[in-house]
Formats: C-alpha cells, sequence, structure tokens
C-alpha cells in the first residue's frame, strides 16, 4: 500500500515533470538562436514587407514542405517533415519563438539578411541615441546594415552556395538530389523581385541603383564569391559541388582581375583580401570597366 502511494506520488512528479519540459524551448534550439519573424518587422517597415512578400522567399512558406521533391529529399536525409528537419531549417525557414517551442514562421525572411533581430530590434531604431554609436552596437550584435554590402553578399552565398554547412551536410544534401546553383550571381539575385529600396527622401520609391552602384554591388559579389568558393572547396571533393564552386572561381577571377589592385587576393583568396579592394573602389564609377559583366535587367530574378 505504502508502496503504490510512493510509486503515485512519483509518477505524477514524473507527469508534472514532463509538463514543465514540454514548456521548455526544444533542446536543439537554444533561445537565443530564435528570430523575431517578419510580422515584428512589418509594423515599421510595411514597403519592404510587402516586396518581400512578393518574393520567392515571401512565398516558399506556404508549400515548399509539400512538394514531393521536397518530402523525396528530407526522407533521403534522414526523414521528417521539411519545416520540423534541423538541416532543412537552417536554410528554408524562420524559426520563431512560440509559446516556448521552436516553431517555423516563415522561408527565409528579413533576418535572414540582416542578422537574427533578437538582440537588436529594440535598439536599431532608438532615434534618441546617436546613429553611428547604434549602428556600431547593432552590427556587433550582428545586424547586417543595407550598407554592409560585403557582408549582405557573402550571407546569401551562405545559403545558395551551402557554404555555411558542414562538408558532411553538402555531400548528403547533394546525393539526395537538393539543387547547387553555379550561375548564383548577386546583382541578378537581388535586384528583382528581392529589391527593396526605399530610401529618403523618396520613401514611397522603390528606387532602382545607377549603373555606378550596379557596377560597384556586382565587383562586390564577384570578390565575395571569389573568397567564398575558394574556402568552400576545401569542404568536400563532392564532384557536383566542385563543379558549381569552380564555374563561380573561374568567372569571378576573370571580373576581379579588371579590379584596382586585386592582385594580392587573386594569388591567395581571402576575407581581408576582398575587403581591401573594396575600400579601393567604394567611391569609383565600375561601370565603364565592368559594365560588359553586368546581367541584362531582363535576367534579373
Ligand atoms: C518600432 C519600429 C521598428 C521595428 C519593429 C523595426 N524597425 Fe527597423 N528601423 C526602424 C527605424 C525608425 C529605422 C531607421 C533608424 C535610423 O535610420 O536611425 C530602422 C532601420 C532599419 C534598417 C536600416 C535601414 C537603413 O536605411 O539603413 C534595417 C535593415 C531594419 N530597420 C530592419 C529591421 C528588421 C529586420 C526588423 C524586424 C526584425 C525591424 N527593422 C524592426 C524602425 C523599426
Ligand atoms: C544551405 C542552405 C540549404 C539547406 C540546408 C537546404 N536547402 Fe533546399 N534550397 C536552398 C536554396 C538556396 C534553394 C534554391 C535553389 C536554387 O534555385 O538555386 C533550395 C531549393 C530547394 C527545393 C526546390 C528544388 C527545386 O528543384 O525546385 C527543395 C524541394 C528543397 N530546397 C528542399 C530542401 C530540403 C528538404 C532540405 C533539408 C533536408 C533542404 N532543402 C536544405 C538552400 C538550402
Ligand atoms: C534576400 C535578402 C533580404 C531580405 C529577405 C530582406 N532584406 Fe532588407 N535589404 C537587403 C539588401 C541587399 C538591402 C540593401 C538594398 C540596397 O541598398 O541596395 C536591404 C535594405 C533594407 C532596408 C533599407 C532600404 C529601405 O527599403 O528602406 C530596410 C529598411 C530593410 N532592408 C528591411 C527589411 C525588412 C523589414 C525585411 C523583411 C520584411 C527585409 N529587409 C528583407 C536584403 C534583404
Ligand atoms: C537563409 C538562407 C537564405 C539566404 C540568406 C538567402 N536566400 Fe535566397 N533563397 C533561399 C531559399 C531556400 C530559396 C528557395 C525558395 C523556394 O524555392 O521555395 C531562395 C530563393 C531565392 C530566389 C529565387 C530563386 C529563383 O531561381 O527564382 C532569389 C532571387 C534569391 N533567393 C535571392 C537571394 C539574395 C539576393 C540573397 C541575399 C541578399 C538571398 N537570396 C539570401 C534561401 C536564402
Amino acid at each position: 500500500m505504502q508502496l503504490r502511494i510512493a510509486f503515485a506520488i512519483t509518477s505524477l512528479a514524473v507527469a508534472a515533470f514532463g509538463l514543465a519540459m514540454l514548456a521548455l524551448p526544444e533542446p536543439s534550439m537554444s533561445a537565443a538562436v530564435l528570430k523575431q519573424g517578419p510580422e515584428k518587422c512589418q509594423k515599421c517597415h510595411k514597403s519592404e514587407h510587402g516586396v518581400w512578400e512578393g518574393s520567392a522567399h515571401g512565398k516558399s512558406f506556404r508549400d515548399i514542405h509539400k512538394r514531393d521533391k521536397a518530402k523525396d529529399i528530407a526522407k533521403k536525409v534522414g526523414g521528417g517533415n521539411m519545416r520540423k528537419n534541423a538541416l532543412c531549417q537552417q536554410c528554408h525557414f524562420t524559426m520563431i519563438d512560440k509559446r516556448g517551442r521552436a516553431r517555423a514562421n516563415a522561408g527565409p525572411s528579413c533576418e535572414s539578411c540582416h542578422g537574427n533581430a533578437t538582440s537588436w530590434i529594440e535598439i536599431h531604431n532608438n532615434e534618441k541615441r546617436p546613429k553611428t554609436e547604434r549602428r556600431q552596437e547593432t552590427a556587433a550584435l550582428g545586424m547586417i546594415w543595407p550598407d554592409m554590402k560585403y557582408d549582405i553578399a557573402e550571407n546569401c552565398f551562405g545559403c545558395h552556395g551551402m557554404s555555411k554547412l558542414k562538408g558532411s551536410e553538402i555531400d548528403a544534401l547533394l546525393d539526395a538530389g537538393h539543387p547547387i546553383n553555379g550561375d548564383y550571381e548577386i546583382v541578378r539575385y537581388s535586384q528583382g523581385s528581392v529589391r527593396h529600396r526605399f530610401y529618403p527622401p523618396n520613401i514611397k520609391t522603390n528606387a532602382k541603383m545607377t549603373s555606378a552602384e550596379l557596377a560597384n554591388f556586382y565587383a562586390i559579389g564577384q570578390l565575395v564569391s571569389l573568397v567564398d568558393a575558394h574556402e568552400a572547396m576545401k569542404k568536400t571533393d563532392h564532384p557536383k559541388y566542385r563543379a558549381a564552386l569552380q564555374k563561380r572561381l573561374d568567372l569571378a577571377k576573370r571580373v576581379v582581375t579588371t579590379l584596382p589592385g586585386s592582385g594580392g587576393v587573386l594569388g591567395s583568396p581571402s576575407e581581408a583580401g576582398a575587403r581591401k579592394v573594396v575600400s579601393t573602389i567604394a567611391s569609383q564609377d565600375l561601370s565603364g570597366k565592368i559594365g560588359s559583366f553586368l546581367p541584362a535587367e531582363s535576367s534579373y530574378k
């Protein structure tokens, strides 16, 4: 009898503990990693949110996990619903904290490109503080500001070039039939459906880049592509991956050769070397020099 009571109390304690566990974030996803989600940004950034909703990033959430191809890839890499698969989540979903649990809330969104806002959302817009100080603080907390073009491009390649993954993860995805795009290039992919440039004074106009801005961004994109592909090459011998990276390297070298002061970074690609070239070309109009490389506007994604 006594034993049975003790057992009942123990079971109750176990059940209560189980409930408490349910209320905690999933162990693999610490609260610090979780993002805010695009609705939070929409409150103050309506125009940008409108553009994002119409892009492939914004539309993806509705159905990508339901596609046969997604189910097939997820099954081959070890299963489960794509939205709940930790590998897929790294690139396809914005994970937020919903009542204490990690939940996919959107596809790739604001924070996929501007950095996880959990630590900076309350700081970045605090106009009571000097902007330079606020900017420095939020950048240190991982915010990627619109004019940090090198960091922006590097971040795109993390997903679009798979360079943020481990070699074994790249192998598994490619063996499962996941695509890798050797033609990914920053201007073509950012100036179509992704473009949001509602800058003052015309904050209602989604302005196109000037030809000088396009050339500069293209050059930065190729410098990033060079360094990113060079580093990613070391991760795996997978033939599909190497073919895609080689394609990017070949183009990047042809473009970077034409940039002033690029000898060093071509000889031995490094982020520091690439950033040095970025600062050299910062105020130059390169549209004459590399204009012929720029993608036609009709090909923008
Ligand atoms: C409460 C309103 C508010 C919210 C919520 C908010 N922002 Fe902002 N954001 C601002 C304001 C105001 C500025 C302009 C700050 C300045 O320039 O001094 C700004 C600036 C920015 C900039 C830089 C713009 C530029 O031209 O340099 C980015 C990028 C940005 N926000 C992204 C986000 C993202 C991503 C989210 C959601 C995670 C977000 N913001 C949420 C008000 C907000
Ligand atoms: C390193 C980032 C990354 C990871 C991790 C990743 N994907 Fe992708 N996925 C992408 C990108 C980027 C695209 C767009 C490909 C393109 O068009 O270049 C994509 C496209 C897809 C597509 C569309 C393919 C097509 O041919 O239309 C499917 C389906 C897909 N991914 C499924 C998955 C599944 C399932 C997982 C997890 C097992 C996963 N992905 C993990 C980045 C990733
Ligand atoms: C695919 C990556 C990507 C996504 C997703 C993205 N941004 Fe941006 N964002 C950029 C880039 C690149 C720029 C720089 C544009 C330029 O100066 O050419 C930018 C610029 C901005 C700016 C300054 C220009 C302007 O329109 O005022 C703000 C604010 C901003 N983003 C907020 C957001 C918010 C809010 C979201 C989500 C609703 C979002 N971004 C989603 C890449 C992205
Ligand atoms: C967190 C990962 C991630 C980041 C960062 C990211 N993307 Fe994507 N992007 C994806 C995924 C995943 C898809 C595929 C969505 C789908 O097909 O459902 C995609 C699709 C796209 C597409 C549509 C592709 C097509 O063939 O039509 C464009 C354009 C694009 N991204 C541009 C960019 C640009 C430009 C940047 C950086 C400024 C960027 N992305 C950053 C994950 C990412």
